[in-house]
């Protein structure tokens, strides 16, 4: 199976989106990390960049939601031509409904888990995830260092997705670059989103494929 690079456009210049997105032609997926100021301590974007974003793009927009009571906005982002929709675990007690919402609304459901929460919380929600993203920094920003005892999470996250048959991906999020993906994707990871290591490359293209490269498994 190939490894799949989702550069973050959080490390891209928000004044030219359409531009920054056609500097990557090479990518499997566009991550868009969508911030309220509440569940993590930065703003950044909503619906109306993400159906701007999908006018100029036909790469699958996958859309991380870091947002508190995320129920009120599945639908919008839904609208606004989201391929992929995570929620935080941390974020709701009704992951299992927010999760088959999300699906029947048409889109591939994710469940992301900061770096503090257990891999346990996923046990019961398995067959309902396209895909589980480890944060391996905590959310908020770009451009913060890897957190390295995530490695473990990542090979637990996958030793939990084999045991009940799914072949979900497992994203990881938060300090990827050349040095840090080879054990990403030997412990388990299949997707992975890279912000500063990919646009802040001068040719980030270039970037995406030398991190594809050492990501080979
Ligand atoms: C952080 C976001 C990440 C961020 C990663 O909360 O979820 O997607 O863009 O940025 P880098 O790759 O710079 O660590
Ligand atoms: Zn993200």
């Amino acid at each position: 199976m190939s490894v799949k690079i989702a550069p973050s456009l959080l490390a891209a210049d928000f004044a030219h989106l359409a531009h920054e997105v056609g500097r990557v032609p090479n990518a499997d997926w566009l991550h868009v990390d969508v911030m309220d100021g509440h569940f993590v301590p930065n703003l950044t974007i909503g619906p109306p960049v993400v159906q701007a974003l999908r006018r100029v793009t036909s790469l699958p927009l996958d859309v991380h939601l870091m947002v508190e009571a995320p129920e009120r906005w599945l639908e919008a982002f839904a609208r606004a031509g989201a391929d992929r929709l995570t929620i935080h675990v941390e974020a709701t007690v009704h992951l299992d409904r927010l999760l088959r919402q999300i699906r029947e609304l048409g889109l591939h459901p994710g469940a992301a888990l900061n770096p503090a929460t257990p891999v346990e919380s996923l046990r019961y929600v398995v067959e309902l995830v396209d895909q589980v993203l480890v944060m391996t920094v905590n959310p908020g920003f770009g451009g913060q260092p890897f957190i390295p005892g995530m490695l473990r999470k990542v090979a637990e996250v996958r030793r939990l997705l084999e045991s009940q048959g799914s072949h979900a991906d497992v994203v990881v999020d938060g300090g990827v670059d050349e040095r840090t993906a080879p054990h990403l994707v030997a412990a388990g990871a299949s997707v992975l989103v890279a912000g500063t290591s990919v646009f802040g490359d001068p040719d980030p293209a270039a970037a995406l494929t030398r991190l594809r490269r050492t990501a080979r498994p």
